[in-house]
């Protein structure tokens, strides 16, 4: 019972620890210079606090994957290095 409770505590601290997080990445990765998201940003991009009502998840991972997909003249840089995990961070921030 002890030893189960110790086991639980463990797996959540360690999954803690691991999540990546979308609202530092947003600042990392230099989505914020180019888009504002809830008052703070630059304006070369949309505004992207509205976005969830617009966009997709499938439609956002595109876009993060390869814009050119979504508008052949697209000026966002391509963000297909970023893990799977980092884009599903970004999406879910986005979504907040
Ligand atoms: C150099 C500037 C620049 C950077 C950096 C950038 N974007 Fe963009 N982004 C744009 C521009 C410009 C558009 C408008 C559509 C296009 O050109 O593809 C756009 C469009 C988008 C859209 C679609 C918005 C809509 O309503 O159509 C999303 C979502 C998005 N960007 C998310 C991000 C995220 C997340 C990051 C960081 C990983 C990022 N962008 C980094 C310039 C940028």
């Amino acid at each position: 019972m002890c030893l189960r409770g110790a086991a639980v505590l463990l797996l959540l601290v360690f999954t803690a620890g691991c999540a990546v997080d979308g609202a530092s990445l947003f600042s990392k990765k230099g989505c914020i210079n180019c888009h504002r998201f809830k008052g703070k940003g630059g304006s070369i991009g949309p505004d992207l606090t509205e976005v969830k009502k617009r966009r997709s998840d499938e439609w956002i991972r595109q876009q993060l994957k390869d814009s050119t997909v979504n508008n052949p003249n697209s000026k966002m840089p391509n963000f297909g290095h970023l893990s799977d995990r980092e884009i599903q961070a970004l999406i879910d921030y986005l979504k907040s």
